[in-house]
C-alpha cells in the first residue's frame, strides 16, 4: 500500500480554505502577544499547518524528512509569494542541520508519532537545542490516550468536495499491532454526478505517545508555563474529551535555572 506522503497533492486536498482560517485564529490565541517571531516547524510537510504563520507575518522556516512533501511545499510558497527556507531532515537529528536557534520550534500535524516512543523524547532535546532561551516550544498530536480508549477500529470522516467539485469521501481502517504501533489505513473514494470513478488506498504507521512522560521531561528541563489545549484551540475542553492537542511550553533561560553547585 502506498505512503500517503508520496502523494502531497492528494495529501493537500483536505485541507480547505476554511482550514487555514481556523488554523489562523488557533496561532493568534496560542502564540500572540508572546514575542515569538521566528519558527521552525521540523515536520513541515506541505505547510498545510505553518502557511498560516507564514501569512500571519511570522518568519517562517520548515524542515521534514519527506522530499515530495517539502518539494510541494516550495511550489505552494513560490504560488503565495512567500519566502520559507526549508531543508530535508529527520528531526531526531534536528539540530545538526539548523545553526541559528529560533523563538518557537515547533512540530505540527501529530508527526511525533510517527517515530517509538523514545525517539520523541530525543526528538524534544533535538528541537530545545534549537530555541533560542526564553523561547518556545510547541507541537500537535493525537490524544493518543482518548484514541486507545476508544479503540475505535472505523472512522468516518466528513466528505468534502474539491475545487472541480468531485466529492472526496474518507475512511480510516486502524489496524492496533501486538507491540503498541498502530497501522491507519486510508481510504478515499472520488465521486462525481453520484457515481464513484476512482478509489485510493493509503497508510500511515505510528507509535502512540501519551502527554505524561513528554511533560515530566519538559520539567526536568526545566521549561515552565506548559500549556496543554485543544487542537485547533477554539473553546476550553477537558482534556479527557478531546482527539487532538497542542502543547506549548517555555524554555528557560540561563539566570532561570537552579544555582548547580559544582562538584
Ligand atoms: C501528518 S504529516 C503533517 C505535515 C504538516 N505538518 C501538516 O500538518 O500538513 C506528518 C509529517 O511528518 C513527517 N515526518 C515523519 N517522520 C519524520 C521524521 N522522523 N523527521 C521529520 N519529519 C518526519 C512526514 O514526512 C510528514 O510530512
Amino acid at each position: 500500500m502506498s505512503d500517503i506522503y508520496d502523494y502531497p497533492e492528494i495529501y493537500d486536498e483536505r485541507f480547505t480554505d476554511r482550514a487555514n482560517q481556523v488554523y489562523k485564529q488557533h496561532y493568534i490565541k496560542m502564540l500572540g502577544e508572546k514575542n515569538i517571531h521566528s519558527v521552525l516547524d521540523c515536520s513541515f510537510g506541505t505547510g498545510c499547518l505553518t502557511f498560516p504563520l507564514a501569512e500571519l507575518e511570522y518568519q517562517v522556516s520548515g524542515s521534514d524528512i519527506s522530499v515530495p512533501m517539502l518539494n510541494r511545499a516550495a511550489e505552494k510558497a513560490k504560488i503565495k509569494g512567500l519566502e520559507i527556507e526549508l531543508k530535508q531532515c529527520d528531526f531526531r537529528e534536528l539540530s545538526s542541520h539548523f545553526a541559528q536557534q529560533f523563538d518557537c520550534v515547533m512540530s505540527t500535524g501529530n508527526a511525533l508519532a510517527h517515530v517509538v516512543n523514545m525517539d520523541v523524547i530525543k526528538t524534544i532535546h533535538e528541537m530545545d537545542k534549537c530555541i533560542k532561551p526564553g523561547g518556545y516550544l510547541y507541537y500537535d498530536s493525537r490524544n493518543w490516550e482518548k484514541s486507545l480508549q476508544d479503540a475505535a477500529r472505523f472512522q468516518i470522516g466528513q466528505p468534502f468536495y474539491r475545487a472541480d467539485d468531485v466529492r472526496v469521501g474518507y475512511v480510516q481502517v486502524w489496524d492496533y499491532h501486538a507491540d503498541g504501533s498502530i497501522t491507519i489505513n486510508i481510504l478515499q473514494s472520488y465521486e462525481k454526478d453520484g457515481r464513484i470513478f476512482d478509489k485510493k488506498e493509503f497508510q500511515e504507521y505510528l507509535h502512540p505517545f501519551s502527554l505524561g512522560p513528554v511533560k515530566a521531561e519538559l520539567d526536568k528541563m526545566g521549561y515552565t508555563q506548559i500549556q496543554v489545549r485543544p487542537f485547533p484551540w477554539l473553546e476550553d475542553r477537558s482534556f479527557e474529551e478531546i482527539g487532538w492537542y497542542c502543547l506549548l511550553a517555555k524554555k528557560p533561560r540561563p539566570v532561570d535555572l537552579p544555582f548547580q553547585p559544582a562538584s
